[in-house]
């Protein structure tokens, strides 16, 4: 169960190194300029080489970590805003650390440019922190087990507008689906109370709304799931097949977001009336409704 190291886990460990000691390194430059001192000068340069070494370990733990973890579907552009970042102050940092490599022993005390460049260099060191370890971490819970990876995350922000595609809409569904389930985890192991009912009963409303967009626009959208199988004749035929009645792609899809949203109903029903048991099976029927769908519309095709 437990394991020395992971891929994933090697880059959170890492940046402690670099978010630690370019602090210090920049520190000791405002130092030597107010003190006009080569020791306080010598001191920052190392912190900034030591620093810029821990950086590049770390982008590039980060950079397989980015590779090898399942991202979560809606979680865009988190992860990308961190890579951006993450990339663009490794090169900010390791470039410092070069130009000060080849100028320091033409100048042995560190000037006011280069003590404002590496307080800069903090800044974009703390803003990648943040996306990584509030965003993604925190709140995501990514490559965190008991976070299911991140699976479990609810909503970081809730988008305006409709959905943009039917992954999008997946997205979203995901995030509230998860909300709830970390309430009513809440409700289990510690105690109902009125506030967390209402976040159910809201997060209930919201999948509604996407079960009715599923109806409305999923079925029209060419190409519902990236494979096509709205527009192939063979695909269809072969779900007729599957499913007797003549029923194509279209049609079960808009049946199963019809019973997604009659269930998302109940569920809000039962949030309102705070009945604890019913809210329960409720959300579990709810989840069935989902694992029904992916089963006939998702894992079941051909392509997948
Ligand atoms: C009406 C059918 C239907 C229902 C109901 C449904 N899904 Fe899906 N779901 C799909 C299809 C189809 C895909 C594949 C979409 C694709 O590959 O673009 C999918 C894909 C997903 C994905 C992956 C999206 C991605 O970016 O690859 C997630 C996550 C997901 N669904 C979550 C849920 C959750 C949670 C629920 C229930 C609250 C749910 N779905 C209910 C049809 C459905």
């Amino acid at each position: 169960m437990l394991e020395l190291l992971r891929w994933t886990t090697l880059h959170p460990a890492l940046v402690h190194l670099p978010l630690g000691i370019l602090p210090l390194a920049a520190l000791a430059y405002a130092m030597a300029v107010v003190r006009r001192s080569e020791r306080w000068t010598f001191a920052a340069d190392m912190a900034l080489f030591i620093g810029a070494g821990g950086t590049v370990l770390a982008a590039g733990f980060g950079l397989v970590a980015y590779l090898v973890l399942d991202w979560p579907s809606g979680w865009a552009p988190w992860p990308v805003i961190h890579l951006a970042l993450g990339a663009s102050s490794t090169a900010a940092v390791v470039s410092a650390a070069v130009f000060r490599g080849l100028t320091r022993r033409r100048r042995m005390v560190a000037s006011r440019g280069l003590a404002a460049i590496s307080f800069l260099l903090v800044l974009a060191a703390a803003g990648t922190g943040w996306v990584g370890g509030e965003v993604l971490v925190f709140h995501g819970g990514a490559a965190v087990r008991a976070a299911g990876d991140g699976l479990l995350a609810p909503p970081v922000t809730w988008p305006e507008g409709p959905p943009s595609s039917v992954a999008d809409a997946m997205g979203r569904l995901r995030s509230t689906w998860a909300a709830n389930n970390g309430a009513l985890t809440r409700v289990l192991v510690d105690r109902p109370t009125e506030p967390r009912f209402r976040e159910v009963a809201e997060n209930a409303r919201l999948i509604q709304q996407l079960a009715r967009w599923l109806m409305r626009e999923g079925p029209e959208l060419t190409g519902v799931g990236g494979a096509g199988f709205d527009d192939e004749e063979e695909e269809v035929g072969a779900e007729r097949r599957r499913h007797g009645r003549g029923a194509t792609a279209r049609e079960h899809l808009r049946q199963m977001a019809g019973d997604l949203l009659a269930r998302a109903r109940s569920l809000e029903d039962a949030a309102l009336h705070q009945d604890v048991l019913e809210v329960m099976h409720r959300q579990g029927e709810l989840t069935a409704a989902c694992a029904g769908c992916h089963q006939h519309l998702r894992w079941n095709r051909e392509r997948d």
